[in-house]
């Protein structure tokens, strides 16, 4: 029987933890393909080393030769696709990555995909699936009281990520209405946990407070996300790939909107908790407010009912035990910190933070 799975962009944050994951929950082999772009890193897959069930390629999403390479070789039973550029701040700085990588490769993907489907036979060709994970941000932003984002809600993207983003939705929805590839696709709130890289708003202020740098607040900070534990992400796309019926839409999220300025406060007191600093003063006197980013989404909030009615999936973690986790797993994790903070992660901030004084 077909066993292997194909996952992309699995060096990335969400990508290593569904790896590292699978390779503990379900324990079947995973070719992994990933560009190393800045935000991969091979060092989050290194409990790995030397497991034969985890197979590592360097490539392109966009490179459809290779593709086609892998599955001929490996004849995986299904596809996750995580690779992306996924910052909307990078996004605003320069759109063109995003285009390539999000749009060109994703559709790169599905045609050496269709092709590879389409010479399948019988019982591996049903069981066969193509999971996009994609994001909220493909639906706009919502209004104080407006309904949570459904599987329905029109889609608004308003960043150059989140056009990127909606343009490769399509691409996997046409695919299955045209050609009857056999997709999935996730659409999850914001994530935080261990492995993320420190340009996202959790991990970025876990790793200034910890170095005594501010911790910069976008406009009035009272801009609200859903936040969700990634290892419930993680669960989440498992039980979709293995239950989910074809062609369907499944939004993801942790029932739990928070405004950026409260996950900041709770960052800087759980860190007063653990880690007080010498001279007593608290973390949230390193907080400042910076320029807004332009075009913020004011919130995002996902209605994540029909994932948990019809597939029986519920987040288990709460915000309160997802960020102890994740404040502990930076604690413990100084190196990994150390080294991913290279000279091109210190250009960005550079970049992105110096025309924003407060
Ligand atoms: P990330 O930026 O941490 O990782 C992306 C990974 O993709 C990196 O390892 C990178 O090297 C790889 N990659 C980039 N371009 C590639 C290419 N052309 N070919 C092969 N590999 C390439 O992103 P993440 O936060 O782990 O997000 C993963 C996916 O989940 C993305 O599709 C993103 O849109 C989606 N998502 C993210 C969040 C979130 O909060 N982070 C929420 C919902 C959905
Ligand atoms: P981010 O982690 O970049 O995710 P997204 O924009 O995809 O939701 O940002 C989360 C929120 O935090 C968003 O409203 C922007 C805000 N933010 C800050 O206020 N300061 C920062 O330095 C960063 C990176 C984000």
């Amino acid at each position: 029987m077909r066993n292997t799975i194909l996952v992309t962009g699995g060096a990335g944050f969400i990508g290593a933890n569904f790896v590292l994951d699978w390779i503990r929950e379900v324990g079947t082999p995973l070719v992994n393909l990933d560009k190393l772009s800045y935000a991969g890193n091979r060092e989050s897959l290194a409990p790995l080393a030397g497991d034969a069930r985890h197979i590592f390629v360097q490539g392109d999403i966009g490179d459809g030769a290779l593709i086609a390479n892998l599955l001929a070789t490996h004849q995986p039973r299904a596809v996750v696709n995580f690779a992306a550029e996924s910052h909307v701040d990078r996004s605003i700085h320069g759109p063109r990555d995003f285009i390539q990588t999000n749009i060109v490769g994703t559709f790169e993907m599905l045609e050496s995909v269709r092709a590879y489907w389409n010479a399948l036979d019988g019982d591996a060709k049903a069981a066969f699936r193509f999971l996009h994970v994609s994001t909220d941000e493909v639906y706009g932003s919502l209004k104080k009281g407006d309904p949570a984002f459904a599987e329905t809600k029109r889609y608004e993207p308003n960043s150059p990520y989140s056009a990127s983003k909606a343009a490769s939705d399509h691409l996997v929805r046409a695919y299955h209405h045209t050609y009857g590839l056999p997709v999935l696709t996730t659409n999850c709130s914001n994530n935080y946990g261990p492995l993320q890289f420190p340009e996202k708003l959790i991990p970025l202020m876990i790793v200034n407070g910890l170095a005594g740098r501010a911790l910069p607040i976008y406009g009035d900070g009272m801009q609200i996300r859903d936040w969700l534990y990634v290892g419930d992400h993680c669960s989440a796309i498992r039980r979709v790939l293995e239950a989910g019926a074809v062609g369907e839409v499944y939004n993801v999220g942790g029932w739990n909107e928070k405004p950026n300025i409260e996950i900041v406060h709770t960052i800087c007191d759980m860190l007063d908790q653990i880690r007080p600093k010498p001279d007593g003063t608290s973390y949230r006197s390193q907080i400042t407010t910076v320029t807004d980013r332009p075009g913020h989404d004011r919130r995002y909030a996902i209605d994540a009912g029909k994932i948990e009615r019809e597939l029986g999936w519920r987040p288990t973690e709460t915000f309160d035990t997802g960020i102890r986790k994740t404040v502990a797993w930076f604690l413990d994790n100084q190196e990994w910190i150390a080294n991913v903070q290279s000279g091109a992660y210190r250009e960005w901030v550079e970049k992105n933070y110096a025309d924003r004084s407060a």
